[in-house]
């Protein structure tokens, strides 16, 4: 019923993916800066991976690249196919494969799950049965890192405001991507995971290997034992 009002998140992100061409941030193949850091301190150790809403899989074929057996969905076609094109011309064994987060039911298999830039494309009845799903899948003491819009960065492209969740139902609308506070990060994961870290994303240029944008934070949980 709460989903009815909005339109399909398939049929948005279905065409997306179709002009490989254009400036969108997140094209390029380069993994998060986040990501990168995590496994060069050590923490991303390699073993089982999840990626969510992977997009062309950019950070699903970094974790490949470090030893991770990775198992990546995402509800677009069309991006599950460049992610497959991608994977063979660097010959690496990723399980890509279109599927909305929501059909998942992993129990205690991974040892790193990641989202990047998923949860805050979810409407907010859809976090619970998401976040649930996400601390069913880690083993105990695994992590889970995401990045998603922070506020404040109206002139850069992303949200200038937390949208109340009243709002999302009542406008009908996420207005692209909904931003979050640290204190509201930490009110939906908080109990279930505890906080390694939560910092604004690194800006990455261009020229770099890594992607970051300062708009989104970067953060890392890890299931309790
Ligand atoms: C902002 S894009 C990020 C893509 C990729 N993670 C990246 O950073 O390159 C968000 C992605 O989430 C995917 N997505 C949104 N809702 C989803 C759902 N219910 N199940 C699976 N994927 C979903 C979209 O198709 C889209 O590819």
């Amino acid at each position: 019923m709460l989903d009815a009002d909005f339109r399909s998140a398939k049929q948005f992100w279905e065409p997306f993916y179709e002009n490989r061409d254009r400036p969108i941030p997140f094209f390029p193949n380069k993994p998060d800066e986040n990501v990168v850091a995590n496994v060069d301190a050590g923490l991303f150790r390699g073993g089982k991976a999840l990626e969510l809403g992977c997009g062309p899989g950019r950070n699903a074929l970094y974790l490949a690249r470090q030893g991770y057996q990775v198992d990546a969905y995402d509800l677009s076609e069309t991006a599950i196919a460049w992610a497959k094109e991608r994977a063979v011309t660097e010959q690496l064994d990723v399980h890509f494969e279109c599927r909305s987060v929501f059909e998942l039911a992993p129990q205690e298999e991974y040892d790193l799950v990641y989202d990047s830039g998923c949860l805050h494309h979810l409407l907010p009845h859809q976090r619970i049965p998401y976040i649930e799903m996400i601390q069913h899948a880690l083993k105990p003491g695994a992590y889970f890192g995401m990045t998603c819009f922070a506020p404040g960065f109206g002139d850069q492209g992303g949200p200038e405001h937390v949208m109340h969740d009243w709002d999302v139902y009542r406008e009908k609308s996420m207005r692209g991507g909904l931003a979050f506070t640290e204190e509201k990060l930490r009110y939906l994961l908080e109990d279930a995971l505890e906080c390694v870290e939560l910092r604004p994303m690194k800006a990455m240029g261009q020229e770099e290997p890594y992607f970051g944008l300062p708009i989104l934070w970067a953060t890392l949980w890890r299931k309790k034992y």
